[in-house]
């Protein structure tokens, strides 16, 4: 069986850092990180995955927020591990958060894009998730696709497969870049800063001890096999569109030998 299941943070996840700065709540079924001024906090997922759709809901550090970042993110371990990150940087009361983005495959980073979002990620939850399948990572918000990497090994680019991968979230204090590149510092007086997360899903293969949990199934994997359709595209572009602020596909300056392989179309 594929683990399927509402997400039930006791038994999901370990609170890794922060020294009771993050907090399990109501039963199991929220949880909160916070920050002050001594020390951020963190928390990651008991299980490793490799493939499967990923869902959290996260109500982001309220009010003036600069110099905060709260990430969230699935990684393996090692110098060439493989990643997948969300990165929400806070802004001043009323300035707009960044969503910050990057894959890592084989170690290898640099391939960052930025958003803006199209509703404000402190006042409500929103479902922030990850569909990670042979064939391509979908990255969504409240189900609209922001970022597509797709498998390109038939042209000899690593693509994530073989490292299982945990699920990591952590809030910390980031004011030398976070917030307008550094030029607006965080502001204690408003400390401790608390961001939250409920409604856990993973509907994802388990790895443990070597093997996976999807391998002795032919259970409901919809999303193993699941791709961009047109509505979906016509979603994404929507996005890249009207709120995508950095795409490191088009910083030709910054690749000046060319851009990344993986930028150009199929
Ligand atoms: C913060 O607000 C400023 C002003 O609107 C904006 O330029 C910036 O992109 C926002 N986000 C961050 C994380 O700096």
């Amino acid at each position: 069986m594929s683990g399927v299941h509402g997400g039930n943070f006791y038994r999901d996840f370990d609170l890794t850092w922060g020294d009771g700065r993050a907090k399990i709540l109501n039963n199991g079924q929220m949880l909160t990180l916070s920050l002050d001024k001594v020390s951020g906090s963190g928390f990651q997922s008991k299980n490793q995955y490799l493939f499967g759709k990923i869902d959290m809901q996260l109500k982001l550090v309220p009010g003036n927020s600069a110099g905060t970042v709260t990430a969230y993110y699935l990684s393996s371990q090692g110098p060439t591990h493989d990643e997948i990150d969300f990165e929400f940087l806070g802004n001043l009361s009323g300035d707009p958060y960044i969503l910050h983005t990057n894959v890592f495959t084989q170690g290898k980073g640099n391939r960052e894009q930025q958003f803006y979002l199209w509703f404000d990620p402190r006042a409500d939850f929103h479902t922030y998730s990850v569909l990670w399948n042979p064939k391509q990572i979908i990255i969504s918000v409240d189900g609209t696709p922001i970022r597509v990497f797709n498998n390109r090994e038939s042209i000899g680019l690593p693509y994530p497969k073989n490292q299982p991968m945990r699920l990591y979230s952590s809030l910390w204090d980031a004011e030398d870049w976070a917030t307008r590149g550094g030029l607006v510092k965080t502001d204690w007086t408003k400390a401790p800063f608390t961001a939250s997360f409920k409604n856990f899903n993973a509907n994802a293969c388990v790895v443990a001890s070597g093997s996976s949990s999807c391998k002795s199934s032919s259970s409901n994997n919809a999303w193993m096999y699941q791709e961009m359709d047109s509505a979906s595209m016509k979603k994404l572009r929507w996005v890249q569109k009207n709120y995508m602020i950095y795409n490191y596909c088009t910083d030709v300056k910054r690749f000046p030998q060319g851009l990344p392989p993986e930028c150009s179309a199929n």
